[in-house]
């Protein structure tokens, strides 16, 4: 990013970080076929415009969430359907903003510096699940009705561009 737009973007509000993170995200991958390729360039995206401390994708395979293209510290490798809150959102379909990760029944605390937490399953349009965008903050309430808007926006996109 120009020094100028990064300077900009460091006093932006939440909702024009992610207007142009999405417009960034779509110049990024939209003469990518490779859908690896753009899942890393969208965690990287992510991590860089927001500094969370954990954005990554796990897809499903043979039955399981399995670790994809992500950004931060090492992370569990793998994720049943029903458990800690990725696995929920594969089985519940749906966001899950979780506030404080302590108090989530079954979180699966892959660093003791994650605080607070989101989830959005990848869901096709036939009604499928095929994995999930998860990110993780060091700090408590982190996440909001805002980054489920547009997060959800992002990981929607991603499979028509
Ligand atoms: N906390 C997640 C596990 C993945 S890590 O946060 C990267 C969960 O409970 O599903």
């Amino acid at each position: 990013m120009a020094k100028n737009l990064q300077i900009l973007s460091d006093f932006s509000s939440k909702e024009e970080k992610y207007r142009n993170l999405i417009v960034q995200i779509e110049a990024l991958i939209r003469d990518e076929p490779d859908y690896i390729a753009n899942l890393a360039n969208v965690a990287a995206a992510l991590k860089q415009t927001f500094d969370f401390f954990w954005v990554g994708f796990y897809l499903l395979k043979d039955g399981m969430l399995v670790l994809g293209p992500f950004q931060g510290p090492v992370a569990c490798t793998r994720i049943a359907y029903g458990c800690g809150v990725c696995g929920t959102a594969w089985k519940e379909q749906r966001i899950i903003v979780v506030p404080d990760v302590e108090l989530f029944p079954g979180h699966i605390a892959c660093s003791n510096e994650s605080k607070s937490e989101i989830v959005v399953p990848i869901i096709t349009a036939s009604g499928e699940v095929t994995g999930v965008l998860d990110i993780d903050s060091d700090k408590l309430n982190s996440f909001d009705e805002t980054d489920a808007v547009y997060l959800g926006e992002i990981v929607t996109s991603l499979q028509i561009w």
